[in-house]
């Protein structure tokens, strides 16, 4: 403060501008520098010259700037590092740049993607250990009773049962990493579609069904047991979150997705609830196996979906709205 005092107020601003921990910097319109402040030059050496003058130089050929309007939040990436650049007109010589160093926030946003990936992994093995523990233990128990009393027959018919037991949750977990055997036909989606509706009907009679079938569909080629299975698995997810009450829309049709179907070859199948949606935070990991926010939930619904649809040669996604989208190919 007593600095303050004995400055005029110019000096104060430029002092308050020096300190301030963002870079800024003031450009002309035919691309001088004409002010940094410290931050600005710690960036400069922090990313090197060249770099530095790209960043700074580049806002102010854009066309909104020409035509004299302020810019917020511009992105730019130069090697490693990411910024967001607010741009604001300086009388009618050029800009200044306030710039923003996002690199440490995506570098953080990355690695959460990827614990969360991580943490979702370390719950399927401990679930995995989990199920294992209990025929294990039963196969150890047996064993030791059999020890002090060989005559008795039926601890082997124990032994056999939990060893069953541990052979089918293996087959569980390997069918996720296999590839599937495909039995493909011609098959009217609609039909499979009202077969997965009609196991929820009585269950959910609060819940209000709106179909929109696109009733030129041509059948498609499938195996109908599978698809079946993706359809009550998306299905099942749209009345769980509605929990009973509110409305489900099955609509159908020819996609014509830009990326996945620009020629009109394949057909698309919505399942849309009027629950909340998929939360922010899920969007990134809703096909990860063991993935789930349901007390009862197994999270594998969706993760084998995703498999199924995908040995169609078909897509399975979020499309935002509560809605859930297979692109699926009609050969
Ligand atoms: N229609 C939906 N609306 C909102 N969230 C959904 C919807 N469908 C799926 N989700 C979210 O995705 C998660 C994973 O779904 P998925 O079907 O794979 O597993 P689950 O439904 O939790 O359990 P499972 O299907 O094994 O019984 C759900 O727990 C839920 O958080
Ligand atoms: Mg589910």
């Amino acid at each position: 403060m007593l600095k303050f005092k004995s400055q005029s107020k110019k000096d104060i601003e430029k002092s308050i501008l020096e300190d301030i921990d963002e870079p800024i910097v003031a450009v002309s319109f035919d691309k001088k520098i004409l002010y940094k402040n410290n931050a600005a030059k710690e960036l400069e050496i922090l990313i090197g010259k060249k770099n530095f003058i790209d960043l700074v130089l580049f806002p102010v050929e854009l066309d909104k700037i020409k035509k004299n309007s302020s810019v917020k939040g511009l992105f730019r990436k130069i090697g490693k590092n990411q910024f967001l650049i607010d741009v604001s007109l300086f009388q009618d010589e050029g800009v200044i740049l306030l710039i923003k160093d996002i690199t440490r926030f995506s570098e953080l946003e990355n690695q959460a993607k990827k614990e969360g990936i991580l943490v979702a992994v370390f719950k399927y093995l401990s679930q995995i250990f989990h199920d294992m523990k209990g025929p294990i233990g039963g196969i150890k128990g047996s064993a030791q009773l059999l020890k002090e009393d060989p005559e008795d027959t039926e601890l082997i018919d124990d032994i056999l049962y939990e060893t069953k037991r541990l052979e089918n949750l293996i087959t569980e977990i390997t069918t996720i990493t296999k590839p599937l055997q495909l039995n493909k036909r011609y098959e009217n989606i609609h039909t499979l579609l009202d077969e997965a509706l009609n196991i929820y009907k009585k269950q959910y009679p609060d819940v209000e069904i709106k179909r929109r079938y696109d009733p030129s569909l041509p059948e498609i080629k499938i195996d109908k047991e599978q698809i079946l299975k993706v359809f009550i698995n998306l299905i099942r997810n749209a009345f769980e979150a509605i929990e009973g009450k509110g409305n489900i829309t099955i609509e159908t049709g020819i996609s014509w997705d830009k990326v996945y179907s620009p020629r009109g070859n394949k057909v698309f199948i919505r399942i849309k609830d009027s629950g909340k949606g998929v939360p922010e935070d899920m969007i990134d990991k809703l096909f990860i196996p063991f993935v789930t926010t349901k007390k009862n939930g197994m999270g594998v619904g969706l993760s084998s979906s995703f498999k199924i649809v995908k040995e169609h040669n078909g897509i399975l996604r979020y499309i935002g709205n509560s809605t859930f989208e297979i692109i699926l190919p009609i050969k």
